[in-house]
């Protein structure tokens, strides 16, 4: 078999990349290791910057976000019982919108088979080859045949645990890396979203977010200690803790329900440097991973496969390899500055189990300045909404 481009991972930055890549001539073979079942049953990300919603309106899978998506105007943020509303609209005249990474996953399955774009599913054994030459290519078994795939470009697009980031040699990668001593607790649940708008919580209990989908289905978290297992929180001792962490007046209207799903992630904060190695390049999770405080996972995945594109696009129409030179140092000068206001809203909103009588000082007087001051607002709505590409 042979492509222009073989894309490791059928996640939303493979099948993103793919599509972009295919409705501009240039072919793909995407190879996923999980059924598509078991990849459109991840709950995931929410909050898509205005950046995402435009690749996915170029990729010409956004007809489905379009109708049923819902634009946000703004977000609040609650400490211990007062809250302030951040305009994202009226500070910058930005917005966000609230659409599921489970819906854009699925809208983009169904985009790649209305053009007849190969992904493979439930590939298994990929291992990547001769990828500093300008002849590389990738091996794998497909429905129990071992294959192989030539191609000109690698895009290991395979997550955290994907085995692009590791075919870079150890000693050309650098890493960087924070482990928070929590995870969050999520629950998706058959319920009016207690909030119009999202509500991130710091109470003396811990940070609790309130996000949703749609009029009909919310999906909350609650910060837990990482010696917490799923099994150890049932549906009314998370409503319990969710209640009591979030303002008086928003706690007092929760409608709860049975949970359809709950799961604990542990927060990290992590960089591979480079996101390139030969003719290999990492995109999204396989390169870099955002405590979820910010709501940037899927968004810098989307930045990733912005740069990415517009460098293969020069590549494979001009011959022209500078943007490729460049994709590294271009995704990675965002992706620091993600890393920031991850770290930064992280660090601000939760209870840390070392945490001092200055550090909560600090805390709250850092939350008194957002709370005040338009110049401190305008910085986090512009670093919320999405920082240009
Ligand atoms: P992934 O979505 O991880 O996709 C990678 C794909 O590669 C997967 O389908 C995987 O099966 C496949 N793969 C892996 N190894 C191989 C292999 N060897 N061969 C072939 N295929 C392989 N972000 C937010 O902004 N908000 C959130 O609330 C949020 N919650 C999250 C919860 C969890 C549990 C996790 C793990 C992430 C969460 N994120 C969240 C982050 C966000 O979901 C990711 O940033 C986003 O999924 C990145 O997309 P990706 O395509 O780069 O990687
Ligand atoms: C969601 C998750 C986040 O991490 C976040 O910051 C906002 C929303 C969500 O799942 O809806």
């Amino acid at each position: 078999m042979r492509t222009q481009v073989a894309i490791i991972g059928g996640g939303p930055s493979g099948l993103l990349l793919s599509q972009l890549l295919n409705r501009a001539g240039i072919a793909t073979v995407v190879l996923e290791r999980k059924s598509r079942d078991y990849v459109l049953s991840r709950i995931r990300a929410g909050v898509l910057e205005w950046g995402l919603v435009g690749l996915l309106r170029e990729a010409g899978a956004a007809a489905r976000m379009d109708a049923e998506g819902h634009p946000h105007d703004g977000t609040n943020i609650a400490d211990h019982g007062r809250m302030q509303r951040i305009d994202f609209k009226a500070l910058i005249g930005k917005q966000v919108m609230v659409y599921g990474q489970t819906e854009i996953t699925c809208d983009l399955y169904d985009a790649q088979d209305a053009i007849g774009a190969t992904v493979l599913n439930e590939a298994e054994d990929v291992a990547l080859h001769d990828v500093t030459s300008s002849a590389p290519y990738v091996t794998f078994t497909h429905q129990g045949v071992p294959q192989r795939l030539d191609c000109d470009v690698i895009a290991g697009c395979d997550g955290f645990h994907g085995v692009s980031r590791p075919t870079i040699p150890a000693e050309v990668r650098k890493t960087f890396e924070k482990v928070y001593p929590f995870g969050w607790l999520g629950i998706l649940s058959r319920t009016p979203p207690v909030s119009d708008e999202l509500i991130y919580a710091r109470s003396e209990r811990g940070f609790a977010l309130a996000s949703m989908r749609n009029p009909m289905l919310s999906r909350y978290y609650v910060q837990v200690p990482l010696t917490d297992q799923v099994e150890d929180w049932s549906d009314d001792a998370f409503w319990a803790e969710f209640r009591a962490r979030m303002p008086a007046e928003v706690a007092a209207r929760l409608v709860t329900g049975p949970s359809i799903e709950k799961s604990i992630a542990p927060l990290r904060s992590f960089v591979s440097e480079p996101m390139r190695w030969g003719r290999l390049f990492l995109c999204g999770d396989a390169s870099h991973i955002v405590p979820p405080t910010g709501a940037k996972g899927l968004n810098l995945a989307a930045s990733d496969v912005h740069y990415l594109f517009e460098a293969l696009t020069a590549f494979f129409r001009r011959g022209d390899e500078t943007a490729l030179d460049h994709y590294s140092s271009r995704a990675l000068a965002r992706i620091w500055q993600a890393m920031r206001f991850s770290w930064q809203m992280t660090m601000l909103l939760h209870n840390f189990p070392d945490q001092t009588d200055w550090d909560h000082r600090m805390q709250g007087a850092e939350l008194d300045q957002l709370f005040t001051n338009p110049a401190a607002q305008r910085l986090m709505a512009e670093n919320y909404t999405g920082l240009p590409y």
